[in-house]
């Protein structure tokens, strides 16, 4: 449980979010049409609403599995080492993948997962990241399709969380300590 007491400002609403994955999900169907099934990874745990609704929005044979990665264990700063806490079940050999992050930060989950997904030889893996913030950046990569950049500022909801905290809130806000 976080010790300061803080408030959340809400930054991005549930609405908005709902007409940025209308228009993600029409360039994802562009993009995989030809494929015959569709393997969308999520990133857990903060992908798990996006991952839901993104999926539910994209017109194509799809399959969902997940990879659970871990930076930031309870606080606000990246560890800068990745692990693999859970694997993905399936084989992506020869598929056409897409890898679902809900925040770009310091990049260096995106970029060890990247190399782990590639390392398999997927025919094709994209990547896409509901919101991004450029300015904290550390590692060279950037999700093929972002939702919203933002400011650095600490988020929570709609799957993000604070120290577990917050994951249930429909929109995206960002903490403020009072
Ligand atoms: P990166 O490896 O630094 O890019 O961190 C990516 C992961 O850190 C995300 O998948 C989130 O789980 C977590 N993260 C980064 N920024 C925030 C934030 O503002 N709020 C909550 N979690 C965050």
């Amino acid at each position: 449980m976080p010790e300061r007491p803080y408030v959340i400002d809400k930054m991005i609403s549930a609405k908005t979010i709902a007409a940025r994955i209308e228009e993600l999900a029409r360039e994802i169907e562009a993009e995989y049409k030809d494929t015959d099934k569709l393997v969308v990874v999520g990133l857990l745990r903060g992908s798990f609403v996006f991952i839901a609704d993104l999926v539910r929005e994209i017109d194509l044979p799809v399959e969902v599995d997940f990879l659970e990665a871990s930076s930031y264990g309870d606080g606000m700063e990246s560890s800068r080492e990745v692990r693999i806490l859970k694997d993905i079940r399936g084989q992506i050999e020869g598929r056409d993948v897409l890898l679902v992050e809900d925040i770009v930060d310091t990049g260096f989950t995106l970029e060890h997962v990247v190399h782990l997904l590639k390392s398999r030889h997927p025919r094709k893996l994209r990547t896409i990241a509901l919101l991004d913030k450029p300015s904290r950046r550390e590692a060279p990569i950037k999700g093929d399709w972002i939702g919203f950049e933002i400011p650095d500022e600490f988020v929570v909801g709609y799957g993000i969380d604070f120290a577990q905290r917050n994951r249930n809130l429909p929109f995206i806000g960002k903490v403020r300590f009072t």
